[in-house]
């Protein structure tokens, strides 16, 4: 989002009616749309920042210990705020994850951001980051987590939940690309809901998973609000499961 400016009302908009219904994490990140997401998203919370939890993410390459906060402070300029709540490591690259977590612990001294995660991080990375001093701050993993998409229910996801850290399901209807699935669309329509209705109460259903689709439309922020309000009963999940299995033995970890 932001990168096209012949969307831009409509993005502005869809933001705008997600905090209006009480969406109100919003995530962004440096690299997207170098910058201009974090520009579009200033502008949709002009005159409501309070109401929102803002979470941004800083480049591996820009990960060492000055660079975390020289790239949140330029985030914070274009986001025109003076903290966001959530400062994510956006995936592991060659700076060590100590030097990444001082920088972070400078930005919270700082009163910068409120509190810092990381995202892309397998269970083996994760078991390395809270073993390290302050590594248990850590407050979540942002992870691609959807029904086509279930490796880390095998032992990241449990893992992250006995710590309690929170888990932020991203690409939560896998880019659009399962909507159509027949069993979903089956279990949408015995529900009286829609699919990606169905695929977001999915994400939702432990109480650790935070879920953040990307909505640049109105009429998608309103249909997905309704998911919150969606209970998955015991027959939608069996026939969930069948259609889409959980895992059964360890993989690497997926990333898009
Ligand atoms: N940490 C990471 O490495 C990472 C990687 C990828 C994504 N993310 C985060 O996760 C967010 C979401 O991921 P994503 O954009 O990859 O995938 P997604 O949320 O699974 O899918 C977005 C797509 O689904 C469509 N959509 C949304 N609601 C819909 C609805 N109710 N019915 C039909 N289609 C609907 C959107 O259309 P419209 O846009 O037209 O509404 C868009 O084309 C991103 O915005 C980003 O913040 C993080």
């Amino acid at each position: 989002m932001g990168d096209d400016r012949s969307r831009r009302a409509d993005e502005l908009a869809a933001l705008r009616e997600g905090i209006a219904l009480g969406m109100t994490l919003i995530d962004t990140a440096e690299m997207y749309g170098d910058g201009r997401s974090e520009s579009l998203v200033a502008e949709a919370i002009a005159g409501q920042r309070g109401k929102v939890f803002l979470v941004t993410k800083v480049l591996p390459s820009n990960a060492s210990r000055k660079g975390v906060v020289r790239s949140c402070e330029a985030s914070l300029k274009r986001l025109k705020t003076d903290r966001v709540e959530c400062y994510v490591l956006h995936w592991m690259g060659s700076y060590s994850l100590e030097e990444t977590v001082r920088g972070f612990e400078d930005l919270l001294a700082a009163g910068k951001i409120r509190s810092w995660g990381v995202s892309n991080l397998d269970h083996s990375e994760m078991k390395q980051l809270v073993a390290l001093p302050g590594g248990k701050a850590c407050a979540t993993d942002q992870l691609l987590y959807n029904l086509s998409r279930r490796g880390i229910e095998l032992d990241l996801l449990p893992w992250c939940v006995k710590q309690g850290i929170s888990v932020m399901a991203y690409s939560p209807v896998e880019q659009g690309r399962i909507l159509g699935h027949k069993v979903l669309k089956q279990v949408a329509q015995r529900l009286g809901a829609t699919p990606a209705q169905v695929a977001l109460a999915w994400t939702l259903r432990q109480e650790a998973v935070v879920s953040i689709p990307k909505a640049a439309t109105v009429a998608h922020v309103r249909e997905n609000r309704k998911a919150l309000d969606l209970e998955l009963d015991a027959e939608a999940l069996k026939a969930l499961d069948a259609a889409f299995p959980p895992p059964k033995q360890a993989r690497a970890l997926e990333m898009l």
